[in-house]
């Protein structure tokens, strides 16, 4: 068992990131948000003019990518082989591309090897879709968390209008289903729920509850694991 590491997997959407960082605040641990290096290995793909389709490129790029995280003035931003791509990878051509590019396995492997090295010290909180299944299956404390995917669309139409992106509610919920889709039925990692995970449905619930409850579980599943 893995202590001091705290795996949060789920839907986009489901409060993931916001409380995996302020889970890891509280803790004083290192938060590692591993969809920003699907998202920075999908930026890198786009910026480098490669097709979705072009396995062979993607895959070297994969392979050489250090995607690094950095913090800055209290702010996390992300790099990948040199170029900080914090902005970049939000935008909506990354988001719209990103689940197929981190279905290609070469980039899976190099992503996972990397998620790995960052926890080796442990006192970390990773979230993803596939950290208490397939990265650290050993991890003392895995949560999944969920949300209706019409919460769960409003959220992330809130967080983009505040980037300045005006989307289309309805086609922002229809994209995110078709992510589900994509993320839940792909051969490699895919996004269930942990046998020893415990499942939170945040609808309806405010974000400091859902926090209070991880460190809790943590508490309870880690100080003597
Ligand atoms: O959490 P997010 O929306 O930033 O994730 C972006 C994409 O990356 C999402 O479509 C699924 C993929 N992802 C993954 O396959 N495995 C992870 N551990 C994290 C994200």
């Amino acid at each position: 068992m893995k202590q001091n590491v705290i795996a949060i997997d789920g839907p986009a959407g489901s409060g993931k990131s916001t409380v995996a960082e302020k889970v890891a605040e509280i803790l004083g641990f290192v938060y590692i948000d591993t969809g920003a290096m699907y998202r920075a290995v999908t930026a890198r793909v786009l910026d480098g003019g490669f097709a979705l389709t072009d396995l062979n490129h993607i895959a070297e790029l994969a392979k050489r990518v250090r995607v690094r995280f950095s913090r800055e003035q209290g702010s996390v931003h992300v790099w990948a082989e040199g170029v900080d791509v914090t902005e970049e990878i939000r935008n909506p051509e990354v988001t719209a591309a990103v689940a197929q590019v981190s279905q290609v396995p070469a980039v899976r492997e190099a992503m996972i090897r990397l998620q790995r090295e960052m926890a080796a010290e442990g006192a970390v909180v990773l979230d993803g879709r596939d950290i208490g299944t397939v990265v650290l299956p050993d991890a003392c404390a895995k949560i999944f968390l969920t949300a209706s995917v019409a919460e769960r669309a409003q959220r992330r139409w809130l967080e983009m209008k505040e980037k300045g992106y005006e989307l289309d509610l309805t086609a922002l919920q229809q994209e995110m289903e078709k992510r589900d889709r994509q993320d839940s039925e792909r051969e490699l990692s895919p996004l269930i729920l942990a046998e020893d995970a415990v499942l939170l449905d945040t609808t309806g619930v405010m974000i400091s509850a859902v926090v209070d409850r991880v460190v809790n579980i943590y508490r309870e599943r880690c100080n003597n694991a």
